[in-house]
């Protein structure tokens, strides 16, 4: 049994005043004890919710790390070992803001996604389509593409520690949802592609779903055979909604 992941990317939002306000949202939340929750603030903002959830089991990520493990002349950048010593656990590779606006492409996110197995963080893989690749069919080739770039130079065995999160890049930030028949069928394909290398991982990997998540639509999608969870954008900033979010995974 996969267990259900809920997990909020908070991107470019917060001041230390709007984070401690939302830090205390979530320490008032009663959270299902089945769901993983976890937290990517900004990264000025990690130290201040790693101290203010302490003793709650919501864990911290952080939206990016550098594509080496260890310290070094990297200006500007923070590295996944700095990272864990700042208490996270988790780190995202490969938003679809960052590939676009960034220009992170797949040599520097097979990097990043090493060096944070190697300090002993916990890479969440973010794939997904555009709009013009959906429309013109190509979704599931996409898709495959980007998470073979990871296995091909890793093995299949790198996802034995490590979350996949299918975010159609139409439905971020849009109000756009995928229909829950149109992520299973994406999600599904994610799991044949491990399967066909390795079912052992295949069935233990969780298969996040984003893209305009909210508490309404929460239930239905992952109520989907092969979608253990969501990565939320917009909705994790609200407490409410978030922990509605949780507690839908719950079920
Ligand atoms: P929204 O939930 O705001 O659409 O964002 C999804 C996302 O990009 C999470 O990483």
């Amino acid at each position: 049994m996969r267990r259900p992941m809920v997990a909020g990317n908070w991107k470019m939002h917060g001041t230390r005043a709007s984070v401690a306000e939302l830090i205390n949202g979530l320490r008032d939340l009663a959270l299902p004890s089945g769901v993983e929750v976890a937290v990517f603030p900004p990264l000025l903002h990690i130290s201040q919710v790693v101290d203010g959830l302490k003793g709650k089991s919501i864990s911290v990520g952080a939206q990016n790390s550098a594509v080496e493990s260890g310290q070094g002349a990297l200006t500007g950048e923070v590295s996944p070992s700095q990272l864990v010593d700042a208490g996270c656990s988790l780190v995202l590779v490969g938003h679809s803001e960052r590939r676009q606006l960034m220009g992170e492409q797949d040599g520097v996110l097979i990097r990043k996604f090493a060096a944070a197995q190697a300090s002993g963080l916990v890479p969440v893989l973010c794939i997904g389509e555009t709009l013009e690749q959906r429309e013109a069919g190509k979704t599931l080739e996409v898709v495959s593409q980007q998470l073979g770039s990871i296995i091909d130079e890793l093995g299949v065995g790198a996802f034995a520690k490590a979350v996949i999160a299918y975010e159609p890049v139409w439905a971020i930030g849009t109000g756009l949802t995928a229909s829950p028949q149109q992520a299973q069928d994406v999600h599904a394909a994610i799991r044949a592609q491990l399967a066909a290398e390795n079912s052992e991982v295949a069935q233990g990997v969780r298969l996040l779903y984003g893209g305009s998540v909210k508490a309404a639509n929460a239930v239905e999608l992952f109520g989907m055979p092969d979608i253990d969870g969501g990565l939320i954008g917009g909705a994790s900033l609200n407490a409410d909604e978030f922990g509605a979010i949780i507690r839908a995974a719950g079920n």
